[in-house]
């Protein structure tokens, strides 16, 4: 069995970080989004990882991964124009062969791992199972209808009006009869070739696709609050009580990562939360669920509930918070007016 991980799309819910990184590499905890989902993928035992990149952010990525040695894995790039998750599929196919594969999306992270989706799809000689989530706003997503025996009735994309508040998340087992589907499938109204309608067509031809509901939590991080709510979940479940940096005067509080050479220095840091390498924490309070980069400055502020990436300068700020900022960013306040004074990149938003 090979993976497939979908790294490419356009990211333009998060512009404008999307211009100068890509989507899958914005970090919760201080690590990439993408590099939890090769965790789980590598923990599988699968070895034969092909990674779908976009032609402007493909370069962000192949840095990031690399030769895939961090994860023992073997990877190969396959570059994709965004037109669609099973444009995706027909595009890896040279890399695919007759291969099942497990299929990921390199922005969404569920509290889950893979194998138990691995197991069932191979004891029960499935040719697609799909993994779903009781969401509360099904017109957002591609949706399952079961029956009462869990069988799955159709699958619809964005439904106008739902059929059931199953979602199909971004995690995917195939066999290579997917393919056969896709070679049936039309564009749909947005220009795609969807994966929805793909498994709708492996249903229509009688191949044998089942659904699983994913029984963690599941985290889509296409947005800025999705990014600070990952954040808030991964802090929460896996971030334990570990100062290497040093802390002169004030209090670290609960879990909180201080990594080495940061420096804190009478200020209040309350967990979970993660102070990255090199950074300067000043005079300030951190509050819970805030990731804050390698090499930044923190100086007379307060903020909580904030991802906040590498060399950024946060100076006099009174309460900053639900807010992602992105690399090399500065934010002062002027203490003389109270004129704001804004040099931000296109599509960023700021609320006063
Ligand atoms: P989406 O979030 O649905 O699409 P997008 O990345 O284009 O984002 P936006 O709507 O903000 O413009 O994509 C889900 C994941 O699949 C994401 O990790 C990107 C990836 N993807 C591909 O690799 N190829 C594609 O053709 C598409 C549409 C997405």
């Amino acid at each position: 069995m090979k993976a497939l991980v979908l790294s490419g799309g356009k990211g333009t819910r998060l512009r404008p970080l999307t211009f100068t990184c890509a989507k899958q590499l914005i970090p919760v905890a201080n690590k990439p989004i993408l590099g939890y989902v090769l965790d789980q993928v590598a923990a599988t035992g699968i070895r034969e990882v092909g990674v779908i990149t976009a032609p402007e952010t493909g370069q962000y990525v192949k840095d990031y991964v690399n030769n895939g040695s961090k994860w023992n894995i073997t990877v190969t790039y396959i570059p994709q124009e965004p037109l669609g998750l099973a444009h995706a599929v027909k595009t890896a196919r040279p890399f695919l062969s007759q291969d099942s594969f497990v299929m990921c999306l390199g922005d969404n992270v569920t509290g889950q791992g893979l194998g138990t989706f691995v197991e069932k799809f191979r004891r029960e000689k499935l040719d697609a199972l799909i993994i779903l989530k009781e969401v509360d706003d099904p017109s957002n997503f591609g949706i399952a209808q079961l029956d009462e025996n869990g069988n799955i009735i159709r699958l619809v994309e964005k439904p106008k009006s739902p059929m059931g508040n199953l979602a199909i998340i971004g995690t995917y087992v195939f066999s290579s009869k997917i393919h056969k589907a896709i070679e049936r499938i039309k564009h749909s109204w947005r220009g795609e070739l969807e994966i929805t309608d793909a498994i709708q067509e492996m249903l229509n031809m009688g191949f044998k696709v089942k659904a699983e509901i994913l029984k963690s939590w599941w985290l889509d991080t296409g947005k800025k609050d999705d990014i600070l709510s990952a954040n808030a979940k991964i802090l929460d479940e896996y971030i334990q009580r570990d100062i290497k940096g040093t802390v002169i005067g004030g209090i670290v509080d609960g879990r909180v990562r201080v990594e080495t050479d940061a420096k804190i220095t009478n200020s209040t840091v309350r967990g979970p939360c993660i102070i990255g390498k090199g950074t300067l924490i000043e005079n300030s309070f951190i509050g819970p669920y805030t990731s804050v980069g390698d090499n930044s400055q923190i100086i007379n502020s307060n903020l909580q509930y904030c991802v906040i990436l590498e060399n950024v300068i946060i100076k006099d700020v009174e309460h900053l918070e639900d807010s992602l900022i992105g690399k090399n960013a500065k934010l002062t306040k002027n203490q003389r007016n109270r004129t704001v004074k804004l040099h931000i990149g296109d599509f960023s938003e700021v609320e006063l």
